[in-house]
């Protein structure tokens, strides 16, 4: 058995620079018509220069004839201006990140209190800058399984009531609470959703020993209610929920680590396993709205015109790939999964 669908679009990807970017830009490219390149690099991208700069990076390393096309994200920081936005929309950049400050890899220059932001928000709303959220609080006597909870409850929930026309993407979702936030507000709110949130739970990650490459951020929750909600969310065709995969990947030896970074390649086989999380809901036939309309339409962008195809055939996930000057882990790493890309 096989199917056809529109090449999807990842609406959330880490691609990293230099070494890295090289020895895994080619497996999203193989995948996906775009990608939205999250700007949390070590020196991160809060201008419309550095977003050219790391686009013309992307861009010089793809494979020959590639029409892959990375979509900029500007990083906020407490100094992100009206000017900033105004210069990133002239320079192509589709959105604007929120990172917490301290949140997650790379978030140390992010922002210390989004009211401070209310002005650079206004603009954005103005001139129809997408908002992207990474939606934890970070304040250390909040548990961390909470986290994202408690964001929708002291964060979220002001920037939609102050700012009705911004559209938000609330990114990588992991609890039902987020389910329900995004299905009870209005059509400019919408979520990504991570193919590990579909297929994996806490207890893959903490059950029978600590596994770091289950680690990630927001971190795995519990099955019952919060991976069921996020399966439901997936298939159900409501267009508020789109592919974002938030493939993160770290070298073998930073997970592997007594301080393991958080973040789970996926760039290796996501569309493969989208279709399995898919297949497992009896939804097959509303993976395409989800990983090649969806997200495409609310970032208003025109559906891919190439499409993939999908095979049923099993394969054996590598234990490892090349990545950079060492190696890496990938998702489901010596595995079987069902689908395959051909
Ligand atoms: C991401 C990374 O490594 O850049 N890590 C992760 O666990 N998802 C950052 C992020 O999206 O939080
Ligand atoms: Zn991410």
């Amino acid at each position: 058995m096989q199917f056809k669908m529109i090449q999807p679009d990842d609406c959330h990807l880490h691609v990293r620079s230099g070494a890295a970017l090289k020895s895994i830009i080619g497996m999203t490219v193989a995948q996906m018509g775009r990608a939205i390149i999250m700007p949390n690099l070590n020196s991160p991208v809060t201008n419309a220069t550095q977003a050219r700069i790391y686009k013309e990076e992307i861009l010089s390393v793809l494979p020959k004839g590639s029409k892959f096309n990375p979509l900029m994200v500007l990083y906020l920081t407490d100094n992100t201006t009206s000017k900033d936005i105004q210069e990133a929309i002239d320079s192509g950049v589709v959105a604007a990140k929120l990172y917490p400050v301290g949140v997650t890899t790379n978030s140390d220059g992010g922002v210390t209190n989004i009211t401070k932001l209310y002005p650079t928000l206004e603009s954005m709303q103005k001139l129809g800058m997408l908002l992207l959220m990474h939606g934890e609080v970070t304040r250390n006597e909040v548990d961390i399984f909470d986290r994202e909870a408690v964001f929708i409850d002291e964060v979220l929930n002001q920037v939609v009531n102050n700012f009705p026309e911004l559209k938000i993407v609330f990114e990588h979702i992991t609890t039902k609470d987020a389910v329900d936030f995004v299905l009870t507000s209005h059509h400019k709110i919408a979520a990504t959703i991570t193919p590990h949130h579909l297929l994996a739970n806490r207890n893959d990650m903490l059950v029978g020993g600590i596994k770091p490459h289950y680690f990630c951020l927001p971190v795995l929750k519990r099955k019952n209610p919060h991976q069921l909600a996020l399966l439901y969310a997936a298939t159900s065709g409501n267009t508020k929920f789109f592919l974002g995969t938030d493939s993160a990947p770290h070298a073998k030896t930073d997970k592997e680590s007594a301080c393991g970074c958080a973040g789970i390649f996926t760039a290796h086989c996501a569309i493969e396993l989208y279709a399995t999380a898919f297949e497992r809901q009896n939804a097959l036939d509303k993976l395409e709205g989800f990983a090649s309309k969806f997200g495409a339409d609310f970032y208003n962008l025109p559906h891919n015109t190439q499409t993939i195809t999908l095979k049923k055939q099993d394969w054996v996930v590598p234990a490892s790939y090349p990545f950079a000057h060492s190696d890496i882990v990938p998702f489901m790493a010596t595995k079987t999964l069902g689908w395959k890309l051909i």
